[in-house]
């Protein structure tokens, strides 16, 4: 098989690595990505997101189906077009895509559909409009910009640095992204805040039958102990098994139904949705709730799933294609991970662009580039996330450690978080998970006399 994998990032790595051990790997990305190139039959650099462009290197090499990695090319239309010439693509349509690459669209389809997991929210063209909402609803909120912000449009109201402090301050930055329009768009979510800890699930999607995947934390903040602005993500990690260790089998068992009523919807909607579906949900103390629905693998947690997943995924994209996902057994290592990404010192706010990152000794980690250029004088940073090391273990303690010591080994003007997957932090998640499941206990506790 020849397949065609659109997109650069470590997430495209992974998924490079992960298809390239049963088919021929040929890669159209933005920047050259030195892990895809060196595993790749073929490769080109250009606009990702132009069709035209995607669509004459698919049948210059032949290939027999396509891979979409970022969103971007999603909403370019760059699957609609290979297929409309006969190149299918496990990865949605533009229609099907708009569910994350349209907030309100995700949100008025989940309400349309009755979706389960819904959170409560209203969009506003208006600035004084939406913050009139915030003055009523006297409760913290999440503001959102309604298009694609790379994760860092949207504020909640926390007392932490780089977040809303107050009511006030959602006020003012939910007038700011109407008058400066923040997403792309001139509109503003406004949505409860919601108390809990976040998880992924991705799974994949062949237009009916959803297939997930074992869950995933990632750690937003940029630095230690969940502190700082929102990043793109800075580590993830998942547990041998489906599940988190703050999780219960039914709060993953209703995160995947969420996923399938929103499949069901979809497919209600005439815009069947095929290919990989990320469900990310703050796990409440009464269940779980949507936070968003990306159309896409997520970056980091494709490095959690993907090099633990035994079944071919090849074959996996395969059966996405001929709407069989149902025939094909999902299989993966009884394995945790632990993945922590290497950025540029300053990340996200001011980071130094530009820098060179040395590794210093053999990784026992996997390592998955990001956002680097390989020159001849070595490997130079951008402006994002740049290196990601990934652990493997039986357990995520075992995993952590793996991919700490190889964090020691590089070297440069580099900044990551040490806390993610250590046995502190995940006590930490499961006492608060503990402390939230029991005020919800003691609220519906029965008056006895
Ligand atoms: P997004 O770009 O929509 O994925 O949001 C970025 C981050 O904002 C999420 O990963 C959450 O940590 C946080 N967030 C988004 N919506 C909410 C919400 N309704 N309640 C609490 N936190 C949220
Ligand atoms: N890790 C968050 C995302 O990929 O959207």
């Amino acid at each position: 098989m020849k397949v065609l994998l659109v997109g650069n990032g470590a997430r495209e790595h992974v998924m490079g690595e992960a298809l390239a051990k049963t088919a021929e790997v040929y890669c159209v990305m933005g920047a050259n990505n030195p892990g895809l190139v060196a595993l790749a039959a073929g490769h080109a650099t250009g606009k990702t997101t132009n069709p035209e462009f995607v669509l004459k290197k698919a049948k210059e090499w032949g290939v027999d189906y396509c891979v979409v990695g970022p969103e971007a090319p999603l909403g370019e239309g760059v699957t609609d077009v290979l297929e409309e010439n006969g190149i299918l693509c496990a990865s949605p349509s533009k229609a099907a895509a708009q569910i994350e690459l349209d907030k309100s669209f995700c949100r008025e389809l989940m309400e349309k559909h009755a979706c389960r997991g819904r959170a409560v929210y209203k969009v506003f063209d208006n600035g004084d409009d939406a913050a009139e909402f915030i003055e009523v609803y006297d409760k913290p909120v999440a503001v959102k910009p309604l298009g694609l912000t790379g994760g860092k449009g949207v504020k909640v109201v926390a007392d932490v640095p780089g977040q809303l402090k107050t009511l006030e301050a959602a006020k003012k930055y939910a007038k700011k992204v109407i008058e400066d329009g923040i997403g792309g768009g001139a509109r503003v979510i406004i949505e409860e805040k919601l108390e809990g800890e976040e998880f992924t699930i991705q799974a994949f999607v062949d237009g009916e039958y959803v297939v997930p995947t074992p869950a995933v934390q990632d750690h937003k903040f940029a630095y230690d102990g969940d502190k700082g602005p929102f990043t793109g993500g800075m580590g993830s990690y998942s547990n041998a098994g489906m599940l988190l260790p703050f999780m219960k089998q039914e709060d993953y068992d209703q995160a995947v139904d969420v996923l399938r009523d929103v499949v069901a919807a979809l497919k209600a909607e005439n815009t069947p949705y095929k290919g990989v579906m990320y469900g990310q949900f703050m796990l409440t103390g009464e269940g779980p709730k949507v936070v968003e629905i990306n159309a896409r693998f997520g970056d980091p947690e494709a490095m959690n799933v993907l090099p633990v997943l035994k079944t071919p995924y090849c074959e996996v994209c395969e059966a996405i294609n001929e709407g069989e996902l149902v025939s094909i057994p999902l299989e993966f290592e009884p394995k945790a991970t632990v993945c922590k990404y290497i950025v540029p010192k300053g990340y996200p706010q001011k980071p130094e662009s530009g820098k060179k990152v040395r590794i210093t000794g053999k990784p026992k980690s996997r390592m998955y580039y990001a956002s680097v250029d390989k020159k001849k004088d070595g490997i130079h940073m951008s402006s994002s996330r740049a290196l990601a090391f990934v652990g493997i273990g039986d357990t995520i303690e075992e995993a952590e450690a793996v991919a700490a010591k190889d964090l020691s080994l590089v070297k440069g003007r580099v900044q990551y978080r040490k806390d993610i997957g250590t046995p502190e932090l995940i006590q930490k998640r499961i006492r608060h998970m503990n402390e939230l499941r029991e005020a919800v206990r003691v609220i519906n506790r029965p008056i006895t006399k």
